[in-house]
């Protein structure tokens, strides 16, 4: 099983070399794998099912991205097999399904092929899958997936550096969502229309997320978030927000135990999230708390 994330500074800056915070959260995706004695591929789900037949493994929609990991590791499958996803949390609320359904995917098969548990290997599998369906992947949702914790992540050069286990943190679900791929080609649009601002936008979300880093490390919440305030106004230039994210924001602030808030993700949908304790929580219903999970993909 694999953890979701969320995306706590650094979205889309992350795309184009710049430092972004992730952060896993205790709500969990489950892939259970079961050897067939005939060839074939079965994946069921939440989304749906579908059963291939060994030799034909090619992505397909609802399970793209397992089928996309199996088809990479044709060669070497040692017979059929079928695969039952279970999910804490629906794709829709951009809690990292595609990432935590990678990582156990990965973990999974590597375990049936005898191979060792090793974190760095199901990293480069699985980001090669992403990468390989959805064009782009900055890896950031994966390594929380992967690693777990509260993470500095920067995609290249690849570093990975854990940076806390434990954060109050509480989420919003905005009650829609956008598909990353679009709002990210939303994003590429601007900043081709706008590449010295754009620019400056990003360099200014890495100045934040260096020193989020050092917040983070240091336990310092409202430093932190002062930092996810400051770039809740860097997504507001990206174009990220609109009124319901922007209202959950505002809603969060007003709450007295809340440090800082922002969208988190690639936004226009997704979660609002907000750092601390909420200490009205009955005026923000809409508001989970979601703890850290510590640790990453494990095999159960
Ligand atoms: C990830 O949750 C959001 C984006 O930064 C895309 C990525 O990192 O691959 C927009």
């Amino acid at each position: 099983r694999a953890p979701g994330k969320l995306m706590l500074l650094g979205e889309h800056a992350v795309l184009h070399g710049r430092l972004a915070l992730v952060a896993a959260v205790e709500r969990w995706l489950t892939v259970s794998l079961t050897p067939l004695h005939e060839p074939a591929v079965r994946v069921q789900s939440a989304l749906g099912e579908l059963e291939l037949p060994l030799d034909k493994l090619a992505p397909q929609s609802p399970f793209s991205f397992i089928l996309q990991i199996l088809a990479a590791r044709q060669a070497t499958l040692p017979g059929g097999l079928a695969l039952t996803v279970s999910s804490e949390f629906p794709a829709t609320l951009g809690l990292g399904s595609s990432s935590a359904v990678c990582a156990a995917t990965v973990a999974a098969v590597r375990a049936w092929l005898g191979l060792p548990f090793d974190r760095s290997a199901i990293f480069t599998e699985a980001l090669a899958a992403i990468r390989a369906v959805q064009g782009r992947g900055s890896g950031a949702d994966l390594a929380a997936a992967v690693h777990g914790g509260v993470l500095a992540y920067r995609a290249a050069p690849l570093s990975i550096t854990p940076l806390a286990t434990t954060l109050p943190l509480v989420a919003a679900y905005s009650g829609g969502k956008e598909a990353t791929p679009a709002v990210v080609h939303q994003v590429q649009e601007l900043g081709k229309r706008w590449p010295a601002l754009i620019g400056a936008t990003y360099e200014q979300m890495e100045r934040s997320s260096l020193l989020a880093a050092e917040a983070c490390r240091a336990g310092d919440w409202a430093k932190l978030g002062q930092l996810m305030n400051f770039q809740q106004g860097q997504m507001e230039s990206l174009g990220l927000a609109n009124l319901s994210l922007a209202t959950l924001v505002h809603q969060l602030r007003r709450d007295a135990g809340i440090f800082g808030s922002k969208i988190s993700g690639a936004g226009l949908g997704d979660c609002v999230i907000g750092l601390g304790t909420l200490q009205d929580p009955a005026a923000m219903p809409a508001a989970q708390v979601m703890p850290i999970a510590a640790h990453g993909v494990e095999l159960i």
